[in-house]
């Protein structure tokens, strides 16, 4: 249908690595907890398009038009406009918890606007838009997905927490690998 939205998350937890996410589905919410049913009732890690929202509907949740008034009237426009997507039009949430002594962490995204169908980010992706870990630390990514795939920038932060770094020096560390490698993507 125009103007889709297709969602990510994951979930991922700290003290048994366990995790589950969903990618590109469409037509439910919350993700983050169909996300948490796929890592506490499935043997996988990611369901993704139909699959995934088969599986939202056999776990009831029910279907739903996340497309509003104001985003078609956006969509349509740009559609007949047949212009250029904006750059970096993208809005993702970010948890990082601790609870009973235990850090777990969740990522979910409609990921960057005017993407083409199927595209998947880096927020259902371990290691890259999120990563836990209790015996070295949590992270969260937000930005342009590509980019935080391509350097894996959550597993990169909780790796060098694991050496010590500090939450606020490893988060940096992976910036400035990012600015180092591939300066025009800043
Ligand atoms: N960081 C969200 C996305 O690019 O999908």
């Amino acid at each position: 249908r125009d103007g889709e939205v297709e969602l990510d998350a994951a979930v991922m937890d700290g003290a048994t690595l366990d995790a589950g996410a969903v990618a590109a589905v469409k037509g439910f919410l919350p993700v983050s907890r169909i996300a948490r049913r796929v890592m506490e009732k499935t043997p996988h890690l990611l369901l993704a398009g139909e699959g995934a929202a088969a599986f939202a509907r056999a776990e009831g949740f029910l279907p739903q038009d996340l497309r509003t008034e104001a985003s078609l009237a956006r969509w349509r426009k740009w559609k007949a406009e047949n212009g250029p997507p904006p750059p970096d039009s993208h809005d993702t949430v970010g948890v990082l918890g601790w609870h009973r002594g235990h850090a777990f962490a969740v990522c979910t995204t409609s990921g960057t606007a005017w993407k083409y169908p199927g595209r998947v980010g880096d927020s259902p992706i371990l290691g890259a838009g999120l990563y836990a870990d209790d015996e070295a630390g949590a992270a969260v990514a937000t930005g342009r997905g590509e980019e935080i795939w391509r350097f894996a920038f959550s597993l990169r932060a909780v790796e060098a927490m694991r050496r010590g770094t500090t939450a606020k020096a490893a988060c940096e560390e992976a910036v400035r690998r990012l600015l180092q490698r591939r300066p025009k993507a800043a």
